[in-house]
């Protein structure tokens, strides 16, 4: 069989999954099954499943879980999480009782401007494309009006649109450049639709402009798309208590701790390396919270490391202190994430998520989804500088390896037993069952 194939898209489900099997699969029958499993039953819901994307074959399940107790400025929350790590939502639901008991955690939106771009070329006199950005202005407000009318009546819409001479970068370039207030939606799609405009008004009406001379009014639209860097669409979140409040349970004295956890904070502000992983942890939490409320966590992913990056040193996206014997600990992070439209409303184990918070504003979502992130780190790190990452990752791990060896209930009671007092690993684990099943 061919492994390239045209018309593919066009095939049914049912065909496409043939040709998959029949090109790629030596056990057919088996690989067929598994692909077939993962269908739901209801083929209403499927559809809508099936209608996400193109060429859906079948569903990929991640779990969904919840972490409980956390205290958001005065609010409980229990927090939904869908990711395939083990320990994460453990650490999150650790990390929320303990701060739960020292005041919960603070969360304060900073801004929620988004930016877009119309890209394009001029080769003619700078002024003159200026003045004529200057004449064609209220057009390009007007002529986007029946896209922005609705979020407008609700104080959104378009804030402001600016020329940007970038000739001094790459010869000719420049930028409308649009700020956009979207509200309870992360709003791409009407971000992208306002610059589509933008880019028609901008190049049509350069024909008919009097101010240009016969060989420069050639504007080049490259493209118009949103910028997935938000640096003004921020939010923060942080917890304080007193030293001594530190550290109950980690037989490490409370000072001490803080003292570690400083230079552990110290360490990933300086040191890319430790950097990406630090942040890494934080987006343990923050992408599970994005996936679970049918949020884009790519585009968040992407926002939230270039602003890492924003000094031009990659760093640390917490930040840690003591001050008077007072432990405070924040992160400033920027998320463009919504509650309204895209599959947040359309998923229904979105719906499920973002009615387990209350059905939350944007802006809620972005003080939880802040909060989940300074959780996952801070229980990192208080681990990663008291017992080590291992011990409560491999407790977690211990399942998947049992799972992975097709261990039976009962297998899995007495080897979780067992490795209550016996350091997991994958060969430990490995040895352990084939001894009981021996
Ligand atoms: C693992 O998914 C995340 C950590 O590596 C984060 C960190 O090192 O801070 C534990």
């Amino acid at each position: 069989m061919p492994k390239s194939i045209s018309g593919f898209s066009k095939l049914t489900k049912s065909k496409k999954i043939d040709w998959i099997i029949a090109t790629y699969f030596l056990n057919n029958s088996e690989a067929e099954r598994i692909i077939k499993q993962y269908w739901n039953s209801d083929e209403k819901l499927q559809q809508l499943h099936d209608e996400f994307i193109e060429n859906t074959i079948t569903n990929f399940y991640l779990p969904f879980g919840v972490a409980p107790n956390f205290l958001i400025n005065g609010n409980i929350y229990t927090i939904p999480m869908a990711i395939e790590e083990s320990s994460v939502i453990a650490a999150a639901s650790k990390a929320a009782k303990f701060w739960l008991e020292r005041g919960g955690f603070k969360a304060e939106v900073i801004n929620t401007i988004k930016t877009g771009q119309v890209h394009f070329t001029f080769n003619g006199d700078p002024k003159k494309i200026q003045n004529y950005f200057e004449f064609i202005k209220p057009k390009l407000i007007d002529d986007v009006f029946p896209i922005t009318k609705n979020m407008e009546a609700r104080n959104g819409g378009v804030l402001e649109i600016v020329l940007v001479n970038k000739t001094h970068l790459l010869p000719d370039y420049y930028q409308i450049e649009a700020k956009f207030e979207t509200l309870d939606a992360m709003g791409a799609n009407f971000i992208n639709s306002c610059l589509e405009q933008f880019a028609t008004t901008f190049k049509d009406g350069a024909t008919t402009y009097d101010g240009f001379s016969n060989d420069e009014n050639t504007i080049d639209i490259v493209m118009s798309i949103l910028s997935n860097y938000v640096p003004e669409c921020l939010v923060r979140a942080e917890v304080s208590c007193p030293i001594e409040a530190l550290n109950e349970d980690i037989h490490i004295h409370p000072k001490e701790f803080a003292r570690k956890f400083l230079q552990a904070i110290n360490i990933a502000a300086i040191e890319p390396y430790r950097a990406v992983t630090h942040n890494k942890g934080i987006m343990n939490g923050v992408d599970a919270v994005v996936l679970a409320t049918g949020n884009d966590f790519r585009a968040v992913e992407a926002g939230v490391h270039a602003y890492a990056s924003r000094s031009g040193n990659y760093t640390s996206l917490t930040q840690a202190s003591v001050v008077d014997g007072i432990f405070n600990f924040s992160i400033e992070i920027p998320l463009a994430i919504g509650t309204v439209g895209g599959l947040t409303r359309l998923h229904p184990m979105a719906k499920i998520a973002l009615e387990l918070l209350g059905k939350p504003t944007a802006k809620e979502l972005m003080k939880i989804t802040a909060v989940a992130g300074l959780a996952q780190n801070f229980a990192a790190i208080r681990s990663l500088i008291t017992t080590g990452i291992q011990q409560g990752h491999m407790k977690m791990h211990l399942m998947n390896i049992l799972n992975e060896f097709n261990a039976s209930g009962d297998e899995k009671t007495q080897l979780v037993a067992h490795f209550k007092s016996n350091v997991v690993s994958h060969s430990s684990v490995e040895a352990a069952l084939e001894k009981l099943r021996n």
